[in-house]
């Protein structure tokens, strides 16, 4: 499966959400997740996140591995969003933040 990690927190530019044919994708109020028991694999999401936050559950950085179970439990509590919507006022100035999990809204 894949997974979002911190870089979408505060930012969710949603261009992720238009290219998944599974549309797997749940949103929250300031981050999405990828909802592991529908995503395919299919890649497309990857190259599509200006902020590059979308990895391989394979190739998820050391520090972000607790995304991997976060996508897991969130994507059952959030709604599928399936277009691409406008991103979240000041996304270009969160998008150079890191340590973002504090912001994380449920
Ligand atoms: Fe959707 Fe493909 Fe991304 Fe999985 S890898 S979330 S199926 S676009
Ligand atoms: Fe988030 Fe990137 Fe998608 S910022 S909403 S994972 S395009």
């Amino acid at each position: 499966t894949y997974v979002v990690t911190e870089r979408c927190i505060r930012c969710k530019y949603t261009d992720c959400v238009d290219v998944c044919p599974v549309d797997c994708f749940r949103e929250g109020p300031n981050f999405l997740v990828i909802d592991p028991e529908e995503c395919i694999d299919c890649t497309l999401c990857v190259a599509e996140c200006p902020v590059e936050a979308i990895y391989s559950e394979d190739d998820v950085p050391d520090d972000q591995k607790g995304y991997i179970a976060l996508n897991a439990e969130l994507a059952k509590q959030w709604k599928p969003i399936v277009e691409r919507k406008d991103p979240l006022p000041d996304a270009d100035h969160w998008a150079r933040i890191k340590g973002k999990l504090g912001e994380l809204k449920r």
